[in-house]
């Protein structure tokens, strides 16, 4: 498929896009292999909200990723993997053994009972058995919910309960810088309260050491080894689910947000193609995690569709040193690199050694994604990592997008420091004031929504179509809201300012204040709790905590013992960076938390709290203020 290859051609797709949506993205979806075309390009209502594309479309996505480069792919590299250790062995996958292993591993989950429909979880680490297991999946068409390695036993069983999966697959342990994380003890923790999971698949990372149910659980190994062909694909409707990923909302549950087949391929492809100006020789490296939405669509689904040669890293960016990054750059020749603001800053404080030790002439784009970039991190950026060479792609999206909605095209439409810029092409952004007007013109701020359909939106939230209508299409009749604040310049450039719901974006990760103040409140001694996010220089936003509690003697070991309890019920991502203890908390008259208050004495800005004769306690402002944190 071709590039936009100018800025005068992106206007014209542009253009196009929004003139004709059906003809401009049935040109594009024409490109991809289809068992039988569809009957109906777009059929939408956002009051309902109902979205199909490519209705009565049927495929499978794995034979766009894999199947259709066999013919002049086969022997090209798909997935590099990197591992945790420097000194251990990579592996090099190339398209034809991909294919290879994925039927494999395809028919070992249908030889344990998995079929069309089912769900199933995945709760692995970063090794190329995941992506291969994600991509089984998709073969036989069970919906994938791959779960971050980084959460707790509790917050994988809720998950595990509400798309009630028939299988688990997980790993003995996980590996990160030095340390040996015991997934399938967590996992086992897990099941206890899980009742639909028949199988639980382990792959073996380290020594394999671990508990295994007699019934219920089996090992990866020596399940493929029972295979004796590879499956064939799955014929699939254009709208059947591909998979569940669950994300942060404003209430306590997170959601599980439901991508469908045809219109999400499109999508990663074409997103992915445009936006990295990918070509056939680039070696690509995304180094967010799979069990996020950036390593769904842009480690896995993005560059397979396209071809490319994705890498798959299992370490951190800090370990052996702060030049491990540079280092695989350097080693692999990579030439697109996607990573993360909170990335940056972390390596930003290292001395510039750690960069300039290592050769990072291969490098053609760098890209940005989870949270705004700030002009510092963008510019440290630009010039030691893209030696003022590399466009950099500051690219804004959600787990609910499915794709990069608003962002330069590397080369191809200008960039301006700390702006997501323009829309791509089928994307219809609009800023709407508190009232739901839209707001029009340029140099203007207000909440960003999206007033069209595009290929790759969620469709639902898993079991619960009510609550989809309810978080995104009834804010503002007839849009898709975002829930970030956005301005736009007087140029027409878009610039995420952050959310404007109750959602922190702790190092680029979602994170309810709700959920985590559940979590806080199950300890026993805790009566209330409220969280809030504040500025931080490594994470974007560190999370604030202040909690009402009884019957304890010892500040510290009671904060200790709260961190405990996030860290049981989400896990380490979650844990508060500031915990105040305090003995009320500012609520109006109707008992509503004045979170505005809760903020700005978190930010450490008392000086201007606004009206507070409102509260039906004034003085519980002045203890949070002499308490407080910084
Ligand atoms: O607030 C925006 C922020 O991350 C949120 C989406 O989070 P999640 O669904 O976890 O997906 C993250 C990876 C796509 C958005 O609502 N966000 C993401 N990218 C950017 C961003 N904020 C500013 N600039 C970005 N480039």
């Amino acid at each position: 498929m071709k590039k936009i290859n100018s800025l005068e051609d992106y206007k014209e797709k542009y253009l196009e896009s929004v003139q004709d949506p059906e003809t401009f993205w049935s040109n594009i979806a024409s490109t991809f292999s289809w068992q039988k075309k569809w009957n109906q390009i777009l059929d939408w209502n956002f009051e309902t909200p109902l979205v199909s594309w490519f209705k009565g479309g049927k495929l499978n996505i794995t034979e766009n990723c894999l199947d259709r480069h066999l013919k002049d792919k086969s022997d090209k590299t798909a997935i590099i993997w990197e591992p945790n250790d420097p000194s251990d062995s990579p592996q090099f996958i190339s398209y034809k053994e991909l294919h290879y292993r994925v039927g494999v591993a395809a028919q070992m989950l249908k030889n344990n009972g998995v079929s069309k429909g089912d769900r199933v979880c995945l709760y692995m680490p970063m090794v190329p058995e995941l992506a291969i297991a994600v991509l089984a999946c998709a073969r036989v068409g069970a919906i994938h919910s791959v779960i971050f390695a980084g959460f707790s036993a509790k917050a994988l069983s809720d998950r595990i309960i509400d798309a009630s999966a028939k299988v688990l697959l997980t790993a003995d342990y996980g590996v990160r810088a030095t340390k040996k994380i015991p997934l399938k003890e967590i996992a086992d923790q897990a099941l206890e309260k899980c009742s639909t999971i028949e199988k639980c698949i382990v792959y073996k990372r380290l020594d394999g050491n671990v508990n295994m149910d007699a019934e219920r659980d089996v090992w990866w190994d020596d399940e493929i080894s029972k295979v004796d062909h590879p499956s064939s694909a799955q014929q699939m409707d254009a709208e059947d689910e591909l998979f569940i990923l669950y994300t942060s909302g404003s209430t306590g549950t997170p959601k599980g947000v439901v991508h469908t087949t045809g219109g999400y391929m499109v999508y990663a492809e074409y997103s992915f193609r445009n936006v990295f100006q990918y070509s056939d020789n680039d070696v690509y490296w995304c180094t967010a995690d799979i069990g996020w939405i950036t390593g769904h669509s842009y480690i896995i689904y993005g560059p397979l569709l396209a071809g490319a040669t994705t890498i798959m890293f299992e370490g951190v960016p800090t370990w052996p040193d702060a030049g491990r990054f540079w280092e695989v750059v350097d080693k692999y020749q990579v030439s697109l690199f996607y990573t993360a603001p909170t990335a940056i800053r972390a390596l930003q404080a290292y001395d510039l050694e750690f960069v300039n030790k290592y050769n990072l002439s291969s490098l053609k784009v760098l890209g940005s994604v989870g949270e705004p970039i700030n002009e510092e991190a963008w510019n440290w950026y630009n010039e030691n990592i893209g030696k003022g060479n590399c466009p950099i792609v500051d690219t804004w999206w959600q787990t609910e997008t499915g794709g990069i909605m608003i962002s330069p095209l590397a080369g191809i439409t200008p960039l301006k420091p700390t702006y997501a810029t323009l829309p791509l092409p089928g994307i219809q952004p609009c800023l709407v004031d508190t009232q739901g007007n839209e707001i029009v013109g340029n140099d203007v701020e207000g909440n960003l929504c999206v007033k069209f359909p595009w290929p790759s939106m969620l469709r639902t939230t898993w079991g619960d179509h009510e609550r989809c209508k309810q978080t995104y299409f009834s804010t503002y009749k007839g849009m898709y809201f975002t829930g970030d604040g956005c301005k736009r310049d007087k140029d027409g450039f878009y610039r995420i300012t952050g959310r404007v719901d109750d959602v922190m974006n702790i190092s680029g990760h979602r994170i309810g204040t709700a959920e985590v103040e559940c979590a806080i409140n199950t300890h026993e001694s805790v009566v209330e709790s409220a969280v809030v996010g504040y500025p931080h220089d490594i994470k974007g936003q560190g999370i604030y905590a202040y909690v009402i509690c009884t019957g304890f003697n010892d500040d510290q070991q009671m904060k200790k013992e709260i961190i405990q309890q996030i860290v049981a019920e989400i896990g380490p991502i979650a844990k508060p960076d500031k915990i105040q203890i305090v003995s009320g908390l500012p609520k109006t008259r109707s008992g509503k938390i004045m979170r505005r208050i809760l903020r700005k004495v978190a930010e450490g800005d008392t000086s201007n709290l606004g009206d507070t004769s409102t509260l039906l306690d004034p003085s519980v402002v002045d203890e949070i203020k002499a308490g407080a944190i910084h």
